[in-house]
């Protein structure tokens, strides 16, 4: 019961009340309550758990991309971690992130920028982490060849994303919502291959897993994770 009014909420939520207050005041809609369903939505339960499971294997000098509201940041081994740069263009959600920094005992720069251009020096990144941004990030593309060129030879990137589900049914609607979706969801498009991305963009597979996460809408929770190198 809980778990259909969980659902029935989230869509009368994505598909009449979001698009409607955007489109009365898409200047409020994104200042004020687009930072705050992202920050609500990627920190559900079965996206903590997938957390869990890859930031621990974050080591050394390690750039987080489309860090947002911090939420990996109680899940990084501090022993393991030197520094963690973290890269957002969006200034709302770095407060946020700023606030979640200063409770963990870890050293983070925050750079506001673009993870399709970044000012850091190549081959210089023990860890490049990314969850849940690739969705959202306008050229993934762009964004793989920067994560390629800083990572350190030995250097490993790590995931977390959602995208394009195999089942022909769930793709379809991601397909279908997607001259939408991205405009009530910070430029999230659920359509994205996450793993051809990968392997087109030059990235050797060391692990790969899928699942469709518990409790979530099929078309939002084909979820890929593991660890690739360049
Ligand atoms: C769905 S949120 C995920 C945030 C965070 N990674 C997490 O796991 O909760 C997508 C993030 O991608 C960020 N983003 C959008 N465009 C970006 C870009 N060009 N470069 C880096 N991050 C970007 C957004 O600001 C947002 O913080």
């Amino acid at each position: 019961m809980k778990k259909f009014r969980y659902l029935l909420i989230s869509y009368i939520s994505i598909f009449i009340l979001f698009p409607l207050i955007r489109l009365i005041n898409k200047k409020f809609y994104d200042k004020n309550i687009l930072p705050q369903v992202i920050n609500s939505s990627c920190n559900s339960k079965p996206i903590d758990y997938q957390r869990k499971k890859i930031i621990p294997q974050a080591k050394g000098l390690v750039l987080e991309i489309g860090i947002g509201p911090g939420s990996n940041l109680k899940h990084y081994e501090q022993n393991n971690v030197k520094k963690i740069i973290g890269v957002d263009p969006s200034s709302e959600l770095n407060k946020i992130a700023i606030k979640r920094a200063e409770k963990h005992n870890l050293t983070v720069e925050f750079l506001i920028e673009s993870a399709d251009n970044l000012s850091v020096p190549d081959n210089s990144i023990d860890t490049v982490v990314s969850t849940y941004a690739l969705c959202s990030i306008p050229n993934p593309s762009m964004t793989l060849k920067e994560i390629h060129r800083v990572l350190k030879p030995t250097g490993r990137f790590i995931f977390s994303e959602h995208g394009l589900a195999p089942d022909t049914s769930v793709s379809f609607i991601q397909n279908g919502i997607d001259f939408f979706y991205p405009k009530i969801a910070g430029g999230c498009h659920v359509n994205r291959d996450i793993e051809s991305l990968l392997t087109q963009n030059s990235f050797k597979i060391e692990k790969l897993e899928n699942i469709y996460l518990p409790g979530t809408q099929k078309f939002l929770g084909y979820n890929s994770w593991g660890s690739v190198s360049i």
